[in-house]
């Protein structure tokens, strides 16, 4: 279980954090990037087009979006066809997800709560997809495990994209630059070797995908053109020299329930 001192540090921070984004986030998602996350043609290139790609065509089925921020993602996986049970710890976020949903026209295909958890969230609820972007590392891992199988329909999948340390070199190195430009949580903690497995257990399939090594530092850099090189010579990178791999600074996991 979290702690309650936890949840309330997690909350004041991104109540914070979304408080300030009411005046900049763009509330209309534009066309090109909901074709983006439709079409998904550089999945091998881009962690969140990966997961949009495993994710496909989503039409008819329930879809969980965990810790959904200020809701891109559940107005994107509407856009795809969901109908989206979205829930974050902050009601500030759910205050701007539930506007933006409204101005995207699919207010009527997701259901936004405020939740520590999804069967707080949702009760009784079985999902086919549970998708997650960038949550899993403020979570308890061992009781988010336990719950994901118990929320999944048979044959139902998980698909998460996480920030990773696989190496202690790394490890240290990253706390010398920090992950994005905004702060980090107190107590967030990027995914080990160690969480993807315990992660992993009980599923009858897992697939994982690897991103940005070099391209970690994207936002040091003001031209779109070339990181977006920087995220191709990575995704090149990682295929040609599989080892580097462990370098990797964010994955994409899919477990599938049999
Ligand atoms: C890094 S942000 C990612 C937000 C969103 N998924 C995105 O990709 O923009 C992490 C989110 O998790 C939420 N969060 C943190 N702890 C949570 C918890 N215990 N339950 C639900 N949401 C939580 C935060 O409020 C925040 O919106």
């Amino acid at each position: 279980m979290l702690t309650i001192a936890r949840e309330q540090r997690e909350r004041e921070h991104f109540d914070s954090v979304y408080g300030d984004r009411l005046w900049k986030e763009p509330m209309y998602l534009p066309d090109d990037l909901r074709r983006r996350y439709k079409e998904c043609r550089d999945w091998k290139v881009y962690g969140k087009e990966c997961v949009f790609s495993l994710a496909g065509d989503l039409e008819g089925l329930d879809v969980l979006e965990m810790g959904c921020g200020c809701g891109t993602d559940s107005i994107l996986l509407a856009c795809n066809g969901a109908t989206v049970f979205a829930y974050d710890i902050s009601p500030q976020a759910i205050n701007l997800a539930r506007k933006r949903a409204k101005i995207n026209g699919v207010d009527d295909k997701i259901l936004f709560r405020v939740a520590s958890s999804p069967s707080q969230a949702f009760v009784d609820k079985k999902f086919d997809l549970i998708f997650g972007n960038a949550i899993l590392h403020h979570l308890d891992i061992d009781e988010v495990h336990k719950e994901l199988h118990c929320l999944l329909k048979p044959g139902g999948r998980c698909i998460f994209r996480e920030p990773v340390v696989f190496s202690p070199m790394m490890g240290k190195l990253r706390r010398c630059i920090p992950w994005y430009p905004s702060n980090p949580t107190e107590d967030e903690k990027p995914l080990t070797y160690q969480t993807i497995s315990l992660l992993s257990e009980g599923f009858d399939r897992v697939d994982i995908y690897y991103f940005e090594c070099i391209s970690r530092i994207w936002y040091l850099f003001r031209s779109n053109r070339f990181i977006d090189m920087l995220h191709r010579f990575d995704a090149w990178l990682m295929e040609r020299f599989p080892f580097m791999k462990r370098f990797a600074s964010v994955v994409v996991m899919q477990m599938v329930k049999g």
